[in-house]
Protein backbone atom coordinates (compact mmCIF):
# COMPACT_ATOMS: atom_id res chain seq x y z
CA UNK A 1 0.00 0.00 0.00
CA UNK A 2 2.88 2.57 0.84
CA UNK A 3 3.98 2.70 -2.51
CA UNK A 4 0.56 2.80 -4.20
CA UNK A 5 -0.31 6.21 -5.39
CA UNK A 6 -2.73 8.24 -3.07
CA UNK A 7 -6.15 9.28 -4.21
CA UNK A 8 -9.06 11.18 -2.75
CA UNK A 9 -11.92 12.66 -3.90
CA UNK A 10 -15.47 13.37 -2.12
CA UNK A 11 -18.85 14.46 -3.18
CA UNK A 12 -20.89 16.98 -0.62
CA UNK A 13 -24.12 15.76 0.75
CA UNK A 14 -26.81 17.87 -1.05
CA UNK A 15 -29.73 16.63 -2.82
CA UNK A 16 -29.28 12.83 -4.24
CA UNK A 17 -26.13 11.69 -6.57
CA UNK A 18 -26.74 12.51 -9.57
CA UNK A 19 -25.95 10.58 -13.20
CA UNK A 20 -23.43 13.64 -13.62
CA UNK A 21 -21.90 12.37 -10.46
CA UNK A 22 -21.85 8.87 -11.35
CA UNK A 23 -20.41 9.51 -14.76
CA UNK A 24 -18.12 12.67 -13.84
CA UNK A 25 -16.83 11.00 -10.82
CA UNK A 26 -18.02 7.98 -9.04
CA UNK A 27 -17.59 5.73 -12.23
CA UNK A 28 -13.79 6.83 -12.43
CA UNK A 29 -13.35 6.47 -8.22
CA UNK A 30 -14.41 2.62 -9.22
CA UNK A 31 -12.12 2.03 -11.47
CA UNK A 32 -8.94 3.76 -10.19
CA UNK A 33 -9.28 1.69 -6.62
CA UNK A 34 -7.75 -1.13 -8.34
CA UNK A 35 -4.22 0.52 -8.72
CA UNK A 36 -4.38 3.41 -6.30
CA UNK A 37 -4.36 3.87 -2.67
CA UNK A 38 -7.64 5.98 -2.59
CA UNK A 39 -9.64 7.79 -0.23
CA UNK A 40 -13.22 8.54 -1.03
CA UNK A 41 -15.18 10.63 1.30
CA UNK A 42 -18.97 12.49 2.24
CA UNK A 43 -18.19 15.93 2.28
CA UNK A 44 -21.08 17.08 5.29
CA UNK A 45 -19.25 20.12 6.57
CA UNK A 46 -19.12 21.23 2.95
CA UNK A 47 -22.98 20.68 2.68
CA UNK A 48 -23.53 23.11 5.91
CA UNK A 49 -22.48 26.41 3.90
CA UNK A 50 -25.68 25.92 2.27
CA UNK A 51 -29.04 25.62 5.29
CA UNK A 52 -29.68 22.28 5.95
CA UNK A 53 -32.58 20.35 7.61
CA UNK A 54 -30.44 18.18 10.73
CA UNK A 55 -32.82 15.36 10.10
CA UNK A 56 -32.55 15.22 6.77
CA UNK A 57 -28.60 16.03 6.51
CA UNK A 58 -27.91 12.86 8.61
CA UNK A 59 -30.05 10.42 6.12
CA UNK A 60 -28.69 11.90 3.60
CA UNK A 61 -24.86 11.32 4.84
CA UNK A 62 -26.21 7.24 5.40
CA UNK A 63 -27.72 7.55 1.90
CA UNK A 64 -25.03 9.27 0.23
CA UNK A 65 -21.98 6.35 2.09
CA UNK A 66 -24.20 3.57 0.75
CA UNK A 67 -24.45 4.93 -2.87
CA UNK A 68 -20.87 4.94 -2.51
CA UNK A 69 -20.72 1.08 -1.71
CA UNK A 70 -23.76 0.78 -3.95
CA UNK A 71 -21.74 2.22 -6.76
CA UNK A 72 -19.36 -0.28 -6.69
CA UNK A 73 -16.57 1.57 -4.29
CA UNK A 74 -15.24 -1.35 -1.90
CA UNK A 75 -14.73 -0.36 1.67
CA UNK A 76 -12.01 -2.88 2.46
CA UNK A 77 -9.35 -1.97 -0.69
CA UNK A 78 -10.42 2.04 0.11
CA UNK A 79 -10.80 4.16 2.86
CA UNK A 80 -14.46 5.52 2.64
CA UNK A 81 -15.44 8.05 5.47
CA UNK A 82 -17.73 11.07 6.53
CA UNK A 83 -15.43 14.49 6.68
CA UNK A 84 -16.78 15.83 10.02
CA UNK A 85 -15.17 12.78 11.61
CA UNK A 86 -11.71 13.75 11.09
CA UNK A 87 -11.55 16.77 12.88
CA UNK A 88 -8.15 17.64 11.23
CA UNK A 89 -10.17 19.07 8.34
CA UNK A 90 -11.44 21.67 9.57
CA UNK A 91 -8.02 22.30 11.53
CA UNK A 92 -6.14 22.57 8.46
CA UNK A 93 -8.93 24.20 6.82
CA UNK A 94 -8.41 27.48 9.44
CA UNK A 95 -4.42 27.24 9.18
CA UNK A 96 -5.05 27.51 4.99
CA UNK A 97 -7.83 30.14 5.31
CA UNK A 98 -5.03 32.10 7.07
CA UNK A 99 -2.99 32.11 3.83
CA UNK A 100 -5.50 32.49 1.65
CA UNK A 101 -5.83 35.86 -0.25
CA UNK A 102 -9.22 37.09 -0.40
CA UNK A 103 -8.55 38.13 -4.24
CA UNK A 104 -7.75 34.48 -4.58
CA UNK A 105 -11.59 33.64 -3.54
CA UNK A 106 -13.00 36.10 -4.89
CA UNK A 107 -12.66 34.43 -8.33
CA UNK A 108 -14.09 31.26 -7.75
CA UNK A 109 -17.10 31.01 -10.51
CA UNK A 110 -18.67 28.64 -8.23
CA UNK A 111 -18.88 30.94 -5.47
CA UNK A 112 -20.40 33.91 -7.64
CA UNK A 113 -22.53 31.37 -9.38
CA UNK A 114 -23.79 30.08 -5.54
CA UNK A 115 -24.00 33.20 -4.06
CA UNK A 116 -26.26 34.96 -7.22
CA UNK A 117 -28.74 32.54 -6.15
CA UNK A 118 -29.09 33.03 -2.53
CA UNK A 119 -30.19 35.58 -0.64
CA UNK A 120 -27.98 34.45 2.80
CA UNK A 121 -24.44 34.09 1.12
CA UNK A 122 -22.22 33.34 4.46
CA UNK A 123 -18.24 32.94 5.13
CA UNK A 124 -18.22 28.91 4.60
CA UNK A 125 -19.91 29.10 1.56
CA UNK A 126 -17.07 32.13 0.28
CA UNK A 127 -14.20 30.26 2.29
CA UNK A 128 -15.15 26.50 1.02
CA UNK A 129 -12.26 25.67 -1.48
CA UNK A 130 -9.58 26.00 1.78
CA UNK A 131 -12.02 23.32 3.11
CA UNK A 132 -11.94 21.49 0.07
CA UNK A 133 -7.99 21.78 -0.30
CA UNK A 134 -7.13 20.84 3.53
CA UNK A 135 -9.86 17.58 2.37
CA UNK A 136 -6.85 16.73 -0.10
CA UNK A 137 -3.54 17.83 1.78
CA UNK A 138 -4.71 16.21 4.74
CA UNK A 139 -4.28 12.78 2.89
CA UNK A 140 -0.85 14.22 0.84
CA UNK A 141 -2.93 13.07 -2.07
CA UNK A 142 -1.05 12.81 -5.39
CA UNK A 143 -4.28 12.70 -7.75
CA UNK A 144 -7.63 14.25 -7.22
CA UNK A 145 -10.71 12.36 -9.83
CA UNK A 146 -13.15 15.00 -9.99
CA UNK A 147 -16.00 16.56 -12.45
CA UNK A 148 -14.92 19.66 -14.60
CA UNK A 149 -16.53 22.31 -12.40
CA UNK A 150 -14.16 21.59 -9.89
CA UNK A 151 -10.84 22.41 -11.99
CA UNK A 152 -10.63 26.55 -10.53
CA UNK A 153 -10.73 24.73 -6.65
CA UNK A 154 -8.25 22.25 -7.30
CA UNK A 155 -5.92 25.20 -8.81
CA UNK A 156 -6.76 27.45 -5.61
CA UNK A 157 -5.38 23.82 -3.88
CA UNK A 158 -2.25 24.06 -5.85
CA UNK A 159 -1.94 27.80 -5.13
CA UNK A 160 -1.85 27.26 -1.54
CA UNK A 161 0.64 24.48 -1.19
CA UNK A 162 2.71 27.43 -2.94
CA UNK A 163 1.81 29.77 -0.47
CA UNK A 164 2.31 27.61 2.37
CA UNK A 165 5.99 26.10 1.09
CA UNK A 166 6.72 30.13 0.45
CA UNK A 167 5.90 31.21 4.24
CA UNK A 168 6.57 27.95 5.92
CA UNK A 169 9.24 25.68 3.36
CA UNK A 170 9.16 22.55 1.12
CA UNK A 171 8.11 19.46 2.56
CA UNK A 172 5.24 19.20 4.48
CA UNK A 173 2.53 19.79 1.85
CA UNK A 174 2.15 16.84 -1.33
CA UNK A 175 1.30 18.91 -4.33
CA UNK A 176 -1.98 17.37 -6.00
CA UNK A 177 -2.97 16.54 -9.37
CA UNK A 178 -6.70 16.96 -11.12
CA UNK A 179 -7.37 14.13 -12.73
CA UNK A 180 -10.05 14.66 -15.21
CA UNK A 181 -11.91 12.71 -17.37
CA UNK A 182 -12.07 12.91 -20.97
CA UNK A 183 -15.74 11.76 -21.61
CA UNK A 184 -18.64 12.88 -19.42
CA UNK A 185 -16.59 15.16 -17.36
CA UNK A 186 -19.24 17.78 -17.46
CA UNK A 187 -22.81 16.08 -18.09
CA UNK A 188 -25.14 18.61 -18.92
CA UNK A 189 -29.07 19.71 -17.45
CA UNK A 190 -31.81 17.63 -19.20
CA UNK A 191 -34.13 20.42 -19.62
CA UNK A 192 -31.17 23.51 -20.11
CA UNK A 193 -27.97 21.78 -21.85
CA UNK A 194 -26.35 25.18 -21.12
CA UNK A 195 -25.82 24.42 -17.71
CA UNK A 196 -24.39 21.41 -15.95
CA UNK A 197 -26.05 18.49 -14.35
CA UNK A 198 -26.49 19.76 -10.39
CA UNK A 199 -28.10 17.46 -7.77
CA UNK A 200 -29.15 21.19 -6.21
CA UNK A 201 -31.00 22.14 -9.15
CA UNK A 202 -34.81 23.09 -8.10
CA UNK A 203 -36.20 21.75 -11.59
CA UNK A 204 -36.38 17.24 -10.37
CA UNK A 205 -36.21 16.80 -14.71
CA UNK A 206 -32.97 17.91 -15.44
CA UNK A 207 -31.09 15.44 -13.37
CA UNK A 208 -31.15 12.07 -13.14
CA UNK A 209 -30.55 11.07 -9.40
CA UNK A 210 -28.92 7.68 -8.76
CA UNK A 211 -31.86 6.60 -6.43
CA UNK A 212 -34.74 7.06 -8.96
CA UNK A 213 -37.05 5.11 -9.70
CA UNK A 214 -36.95 3.55 -13.40
CA UNK A 215 -40.14 5.18 -14.09
CA UNK A 216 -39.18 8.66 -13.28
CA UNK A 217 -35.68 7.72 -15.49
CA UNK A 218 -37.42 6.97 -18.24
CA UNK A 219 -39.97 10.05 -18.02
CA UNK A 220 -36.92 12.19 -17.33
CA UNK A 221 -34.79 11.11 -20.32
CA UNK A 222 -37.32 11.22 -22.59
CA UNK A 223 -38.63 14.90 -21.70
CA UNK A 224 -34.64 16.07 -22.22
CA UNK A 225 -34.36 19.05 -24.18
CA UNK A 226 -33.54 18.25 -27.95
CA UNK A 227 -33.57 20.53 -31.25
CA UNK A 228 -36.19 20.10 -33.96
CA UNK A 229 -33.34 18.49 -36.06
CA UNK A 230 -33.49 14.59 -36.64
CA UNK A 231 -30.47 13.54 -37.69
CA UNK A 232 -28.31 11.82 -34.91
CA UNK A 233 -24.95 13.19 -35.11
CA UNK A 234 -23.28 14.87 -32.79
CA UNK A 235 -22.74 18.79 -32.24
CA UNK A 236 -22.46 20.31 -29.26
CA UNK A 237 -22.04 23.94 -30.64
CA UNK A 238 -25.83 23.41 -32.44
CA UNK A 239 -27.63 20.82 -30.84
CA UNK A 240 -25.58 20.58 -27.22
CA UNK A 241 -28.76 18.63 -25.87
CA UNK A 242 -28.23 15.75 -28.57
CA UNK A 243 -24.89 15.93 -27.82
CA UNK A 244 -25.36 15.72 -24.39
CA UNK A 245 -27.25 12.39 -24.23
CA UNK A 246 -24.68 11.06 -26.67
CA UNK A 247 -21.89 11.69 -23.78
CA UNK A 248 -24.20 9.75 -21.16
CA UNK A 249 -24.77 7.17 -23.96
CA UNK A 250 -21.50 6.53 -25.14
CA UNK A 251 -19.87 5.84 -21.02
CA UNK A 252 -22.28 4.01 -20.02
CA UNK A 253 -22.20 1.97 -22.84
CA UNK A 254 -17.92 1.75 -23.41
CA UNK A 255 -19.09 2.22 -26.93
CA UNK A 256 -18.02 5.33 -29.04
CA UNK A 257 -20.32 7.88 -30.36
CA UNK A 258 -19.40 7.55 -33.71
CA UNK A 259 -20.51 4.11 -34.04
CA UNK A 260 -23.62 4.97 -31.38
CA UNK A 261 -24.39 7.42 -34.13
CA UNK A 262 -23.89 4.67 -37.13
CA UNK A 263 -26.80 2.60 -35.23
CA UNK A 264 -29.20 5.73 -35.23
CA UNK A 265 -28.96 6.85 -39.23
CA UNK A 266 -32.45 6.69 -40.66
CA UNK A 267 -34.09 6.79 -37.09
CA UNK A 268 -35.11 9.50 -34.82
CA UNK A 269 -33.89 11.23 -31.67
CA UNK A 270 -37.39 9.21 -30.01
CA UNK A 271 -35.48 5.95 -30.85
CA UNK A 272 -32.02 6.89 -28.87
CA UNK A 273 -33.82 8.55 -26.25
CA UNK A 274 -36.27 5.19 -25.43
CA UNK A 275 -32.79 3.22 -25.76
CA UNK A 276 -30.48 5.37 -23.91
CA UNK A 277 -33.38 5.33 -20.91
CA UNK A 278 -33.24 1.32 -20.89
CA UNK A 279 -29.79 1.66 -20.47
CA UNK A 280 -29.84 4.25 -17.45
CA UNK A 281 -32.03 1.86 -16.08
CA UNK A 282 -30.24 -1.09 -16.53
CA UNK A 283 -26.70 0.53 -15.36
CA UNK A 284 -28.59 2.00 -11.94
CA UNK A 285 -30.77 -1.49 -11.22
CA UNK A 286 -28.35 -3.15 -9.78
CA UNK A 287 -26.94 -0.15 -7.98
CA UNK A 288 -30.37 0.55 -6.61
CA UNK A 289 -30.80 -3.43 -5.17
CA UNK A 290 -27.72 -3.52 -3.48
CA UNK A 291 -28.58 0.58 -2.13
CA UNK A 292 -32.10 -1.15 -0.49
CA UNK A 293 -29.91 -3.54 1.20
CA UNK A 294 -27.42 -1.62 2.53
CA UNK A 295 -29.54 1.09 3.81
CA UNK A 296 -31.84 -1.68 5.84
CA UNK A 297 -29.10 -1.75 8.23
CA UNK A 298 -27.47 1.25 9.61
CA UNK A 299 -25.75 0.17 12.09
CA UNK A 300 -24.05 -1.81 9.69
CA UNK A 301 -23.19 1.26 7.48
CA UNK A 302 -21.78 3.35 10.92
CA UNK A 303 -19.68 0.63 11.85
CA UNK A 304 -18.02 0.80 8.13
CA UNK A 305 -17.96 4.29 8.71
CA UNK A 306 -16.07 4.12 11.88
CA UNK A 307 -13.53 1.97 10.10
CA UNK A 308 -12.78 4.66 7.14
CA UNK A 309 -12.36 6.76 10.02
CA UNK A 310 -10.16 5.16 11.78
CA UNK A 311 -7.89 4.46 8.48
CA UNK A 312 -8.16 8.01 7.50
CA UNK A 313 -7.42 9.48 10.90
CA UNK A 314 -3.54 8.40 10.91
CA UNK A 315 -2.82 9.38 7.79
CA UNK A 316 -4.62 13.24 8.38
CA UNK A 317 -3.22 13.14 11.98
CA UNK A 318 0.22 12.76 10.24
CA UNK A 319 -0.27 15.36 8.12
CA UNK A 320 -1.74 17.61 10.86
CA UNK A 321 1.43 17.46 13.28
CA UNK A 322 3.65 18.25 10.71
CA UNK A 323 1.58 21.16 9.71
CA UNK A 324 1.47 22.16 13.48
CA UNK A 325 5.41 22.11 14.11
CA UNK A 326 5.82 24.12 10.92
CA UNK A 327 3.36 26.67 11.63
CA UNK A 328 4.49 27.56 15.47
CA UNK A 329 1.26 25.54 17.11
CA UNK A 330 2.58 23.18 19.70
CA UNK A 331 0.58 19.30 18.66
CA UNK A 332 -1.76 18.49 21.57
CA UNK A 333 -0.26 15.04 23.17
P1 LIG B 1 -20.02 17.64 -5.89
O1 LIG B 1 -20.65 16.98 -4.74
O2 LIG B 1 -20.71 18.81 -6.50
O3 LIG B 1 -19.78 16.60 -7.03
C1 LIG B 1 -19.09 15.36 -6.81
C2 LIG B 1 -18.25 15.02 -8.02
O4 LIG B 1 -19.09 14.94 -9.19
C3 LIG B 1 -18.60 15.81 -10.21
N1 LIG B 1 -19.75 16.36 -10.93
C4 LIG B 1 -19.93 16.25 -12.24
N2 LIG B 1 -19.21 15.65 -13.20
C5 LIG B 1 -19.69 15.70 -14.47
N3 LIG B 1 -20.86 16.33 -14.81
C6 LIG B 1 -21.61 16.93 -13.88
N4 LIG B 1 -22.74 17.52 -14.21
C7 LIG B 1 -21.16 16.92 -12.52
N5 LIG B 1 -21.66 17.40 -11.36
C8 LIG B 1 -20.78 17.07 -10.40
C9 LIG B 1 -17.84 16.90 -9.47
O5 LIG B 1 -16.88 17.52 -10.30
C10 LIG B 1 -17.21 16.11 -8.33
O6 LIG B 1 -16.03 15.49 -8.78
N6 LIG B 1 -16.45 20.41 -3.84
C11 LIG B 1 -16.80 19.06 -4.24
C12 LIG B 1 -16.69 18.04 -3.13
C13 LIG B 1 -15.37 18.02 -2.48
C14 LIG B 1 -14.16 17.48 -2.99
C15 LIG B 1 -13.19 17.69 -1.99
C16 LIG B 1 -13.85 16.84 -4.19
C17 LIG B 1 -15.10 18.52 -1.24
N7 LIG B 1 -13.79 18.33 -0.95
C18 LIG B 1 -11.88 17.27 -2.18
C19 LIG B 1 -12.53 16.44 -4.36
C20 LIG B 1 -11.57 16.65 -3.37
C21 LIG B 1 -18.25 19.06 -4.71
O7 LIG B 1 -19.06 19.81 -4.26
O8 LIG B 1 -18.53 18.04 -5.55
Amino acid sequence: MADKKVILSGSTVTGDLTLGNYIGAMNNWRKLQEEYNCHYFIADLHALTVAQDPKALRERCFSFFAQYLALGLDPEKNTIFVQSHIHEHAELAWILTCLTPMGNLNRMTQFKDKSSRTKNINAGLFTYPTLMASDILLYQADVVPVGEDQRQHMELCRDLVVFFENRYGEGILKMPEAYIGKAGARVMALQDPSKKMSKSDDNEKNFVSIIDSPKKIQKKIKSAQTDSDTVVNYDPENKPGLANLLTIYSVLSERSIEEICKDYEGKMYGHLKVDLADLVVDTLKPVQEKYEDLMKNKDHLEALMEKGAQKARLRAADTLKKVYETTGLIYRR
